[in-house]
């Protein structure tokens, strides 16, 4: 989950990472008395998921309250990058002498940590990389030791801050590491991180991204920092209802069992598309083993709930479930829906018990059921019915 840059400044100042004011507001009239309360300069920044926000006239200086007011006015509503601005930010107007960059994140290829660096801040980290690599610091971090003071000030000598600079940020970025460790995050990045005019290092806006495995195990707390009114509608009730649950831009809805099959399954009907009018999967869906009932009729209320599904392919190979007990479950889950199931539903089943499993819908005679044979029948039939 990518948090927003009010929640990652809050976390920050959990760790001690210095920051400055910042005060959330959802009206222009929030956002005056907001500035009132910090007082002096403030910059009004918009809260979206999305980087490049200062270019698009999403981050305005205020000399006054009432500039504030104007400048919520101007961002609040915004369109940037497609995402609408909610929600801003007042933040106390920081004196800048310089802007760094700092990050640490997860790097998946080589199976280890990396920390990312550069005393020139402030612009576009992708650009400066493309533009100015050799200005971009790039160390290892070893996630059994972490970010020690020994390895910050490695990062820092790297990144060529000047030498009377080094132990006051190296200092930083320990904390920034705790933060990285303390959260479960899979991203922490500081862009600008600013030298002050009187001298201080301070973190002047903050990405993070936490680690959803990492959160539903040990941060339960996470769960509060979720956007509930961001989320796709039908991601949040699948979520609700403990399914895993993906929504692709397609006309086939998929549900399988187990993630290999359920991915593999969305490349036949994929494929299948190509001759039926380029339908393509809707989504994404893994019942997992041991689906009742109810499992499967929740996960066809979800996919029936999509506007664009014009049919379904059930896909499901038994293994520590039954097909008896799938075939129950899609004859329940038709019967729960009632009404509410207008689609046609193409079913593969194969495996454990796959015979008693097809008798089960066979006898079931079920007006909007096709059984298919084998996984790319299924599929084609499936898109067909789709691009009817
Ligand atoms: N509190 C502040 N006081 C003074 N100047 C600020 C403050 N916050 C941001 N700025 C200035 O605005 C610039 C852009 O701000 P910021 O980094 O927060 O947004 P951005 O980089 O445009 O957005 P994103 O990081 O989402 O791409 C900063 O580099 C800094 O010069
Ligand atoms: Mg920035």
């Amino acid at each position: 989950m990518d948090l927003y840059e009010y929640q990652a400044r809050d976390l920050f100042e959990k760790y001690e990472v210095p920051v400055l004011a910042g005060i959330v507001a959802d009206t222009p009239e929030e956002v005056k008395a907001a500035a009132e309360k910090i007082g002096g300069v403030v910059v009004v920044k918009a809260q979206v998921k999305t980087g490049g926000r200062g270019k698009a006239g999403g981050v305005k200086v205020a000399k006054t309250p009432d500039e504030a007011y104007e400048a919520a006015k101007a961002i609040l509503g915004l369109d940037i990058k497609g995402h609408v601005v909610k929600r801003v930010m007042v933040a106390q107007g920081a004196d800048i002498a310089r802007e760094f960059y700092f990050s640490v994140l997860l790097d998946r290829a080589n199976r280890s940590y990396l920390s990312l660096c550069s005393v020139e801040g402030g612009m576009e980290i992708e650009q400066l990389a493309v533009e100015k690599p050799e200005a971009l610091a790039r160390i290892e971090v070893n996630p059994l030791d972490g970010i020690t003071k020994e390895k910050a000030v490695e990062i820092a000598r790297a990144a060529n801050f000047d030498e009377d600079l080094v132990e006051k940020v190296s200092d930083v970025f320990v904390k920034l590491y705790d933060v990285y460790k303390g959260e479960g995050a899979t991203l922490v990045e500081v862009n600008p991180l600013i030298l002050s005019g009187a001298g201080d290092i301070i973190a002047l806006d903050g990405k993070i991204t936490l680690d959803d495995n990492a959160s539903e195990v040990r941060h339960p707390e996470h769960e509060e920092l979720e956007d509930k009114d961001a989320a796709d509608p039908l991601e949040a009730k699948a979520k609700a209802n403990g399914l895993n649950y993906v929504k692709l831009d397609g006309q086939v809805g998929i549900i399988g069992n187990g993630a290999g099959l359920v991915m593999s399954t969305l490349d036949v009907v994929a494929y299948a598309g190509e001759k039926h009018g380029g339908v393509k999967p809707a989504n994404f869906l893994d019942i997992g083993g041991g689906a009742n009932a109810q499992v499967m009729a929740n996960g066809l209320d979800v996919i029936l709930g999509d506007e664009q599904v014009k049919s379904v392919f059930v896909n499901v190979f038994g293994g520590i479930t039954s097909c008896v007990a799938v075939a129950e479950g899609i004859v329940k889950a038709l019967e729960i829906l009632g009404d509410a199931a207008t689609k046609p539903l193409v079913v593969r089943l194969d495996g454990n018990q796959v015979e008693e499993g097809r008798a089960i819908l066979a006898a079931a005679n079920h007006p909007l059921v096709t059984l298919a044979s084998g996984m790319d029948e299924g599929a084609d039939k499936a898109a067909e019915l789709a691009n009817a």
